[in-house]
């Protein structure tokens, strides 16, 4: 049976073992919302991406409801199970629907010895409604190790921050401040029928009150705005752009960072945009094309300046280094079943040699900003704190800010329910000895 037979949900089940086993929704989501009825992707994308959000607690009450574990071979029933419990606890589906629909998939899936378990875990579960979860794990839906890191690393916020993680994400933009002011095109959203408010912090953010495609967003297509959240927008505002520098962007794709700084900064004498992935790169150029914007684009590893340094010392750089995206969990919250604890320790030290590298090639007297999408300190404050220890011509910029949380060495936005993500900052000067 080809996946384009499979009723959704049956589809959703096995998106979600795929992701048990380690692919993200972004790698293996797309090929598959291409192979359904456009009328279906919504309802296909919303199956993934909410019952990832609740695994951790709807797997502990399946695990309560089920005798024994399934056999591995029968585990995609175990994840068809978890979709149609995700339904009855957070969607306004009718119940005898979910239950009836869920018997069927199982039989789609070929599991016609399931079928009878599936019915009767799910009508235990939709007659005796959501059970009492015991520990924070379950309870706030996160893995037992995040919670606990997080828990240790923020003793007064990490209630708030795993809240954070399990609410819905607004849609925020980003407008061109090369061709329109917020003020208009608030006006422009406004004619169009849609509400929205302008962020906090970031100069040239909107946060919309209510998500939509882009097609709907007035001038989308000519480059008058694009979709990126307020504190990936923060990056840009800290480099400090003027016309004639020489910016390098050292962990580009898929580029929302790279047309940030031309369309902030149209006089730049050169931007360099690089990044190891052969995959991404081609998403930098779409988005550069969309807002005619030119960059020069390598792949290569910032690690290793001998792949791709010219010698022409950068005056600005931006290190948006890979992370574990632990302040995005909201967006992604397939982090959850990917994200391992033993994967802070490399991602750290891949950190501290990507920006050990880049700082080679800044100019005396440059500014480098470090950023992440991460609230673990391991991969932000520690990083900055270590490499200060070993740069004697390294110096911490404190600008005075109106926002995040003063580290000591750099800082921290947490997520915030109602707007930004979590990222981490850190401003770096090179001191002219
Ligand atoms: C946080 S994402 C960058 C997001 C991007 N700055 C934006 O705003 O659209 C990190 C990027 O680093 C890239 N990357 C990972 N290791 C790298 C390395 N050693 N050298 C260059 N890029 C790397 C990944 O492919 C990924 O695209």
């Amino acid at each position: 049976m080809t996946h384009v037979d499979l009723p959704v949900r049956a589809l959703a089940a096995e998106i979600l073992l795929a992701v048990e086993n380690g692919q993200s929704l972004s790698q293996c989501l797309p090929p598959r919302l291409a192979g359904v009825a456009p009328s279906e992707r919504p309802e296909l994308q919303a199956l993934c991406y909410g019952t990832c959000r609740w695994f951790h607690r709807l797997d502990a009450e399946l695990q309560q409801r089920m005798k024994k574990p399934l056999r591995k071979p029968d585990r995609v029933v175990h994840h068809l199970m978890l979709v149609a419990l995700f339904q009855l606890r957070h969607s306004q589906h009718a119940h005898y629907a979910i239950l009836n629909e869920t018997v069927e998939a199982c039989r789609a899936l070929d599991k016609p010895h399931l079928t009878g378990l599936v019915n009767g875990v799910l009508r235990a579960a939709e007659r005796e409604g959501e059970p009492a979860v015991s520990g924070p794990a379950a309870q706030y839906s996160h893995p037992d190790w995040m919670v606990e890191k997080l828990r240790h690393n923020w003793p007064d916020t990490w209630q708030q921050i795993l809240t954070a993680n399990n609410a819905q994400a607004p849609m925020t933009l980003r407008v061109n401040a090369s061709q329109i002011s917020r003020d208009d095109y608030l006006q422009w959203l406004q004619d169009a029928g849609l509400e929205a408010t302008p962020t906090r912090y970031a100069p040239y953010g909107i946060q919309l009150t209510k998500p939509c495609g882009v097609d709907r967003l007035p001038g989308f297509a000519d480059g008058a705005v694009s979709v990126q959240d307020e504190a990936a927008q923060l990056c840009t505002t800290l480099l400090d752009l003027a016309p004639g520098q020489h910016v390098l962007d050292a962990c580009a794709a898929p580029g929302g960072k790279t047309c940030a700084i031309l369309e902030q900064c149209p006089d730049l004498a050169a931007v360099t945009a690089i990044d190891q992935s052969a995959d991404r790169l081609p998403r930098v150029q779409e988005n550069l094309d969309r807002l005619g914007l030119y960059a020069t684009l390598k792949e290569a590893d910032a690690a290793d300046t001998s792949q791709w340094w010219d010698r022409t010392p950068f005056d600005r750089i931006l290190a948006d280094v890979p992370c574990s995206a632990s302040g995005v969990i909201r967006r992604h919250p397939d982090i959850k079943l990917l994200r391992r604890e033993a994967d802070i320790t490399p991602l750290a030290g891949l950190q501290l040699s990507i920006l050990s590298a880049l700082w080679q090639t800044l100019k005396p007297g440059g500014r480098l900003v470090y950023a992440t999408c991460s609230v673990f300190p391991q991969e932000n404050h520690r990083i900055i704190q270590r490499f200060l220890k070993q740069q004697a011509d390294a110096r911490l910029l404190e600008p005075v800010l109106s926002w995040g949380i003063d580290t000591g060495f750099g800082r921290q936005l947490l997520p915030d329910a109602e707007s930004h993500d979590g990222f981490f900052y850190a401003c770096l000067e090179r001191v002219d000895e």
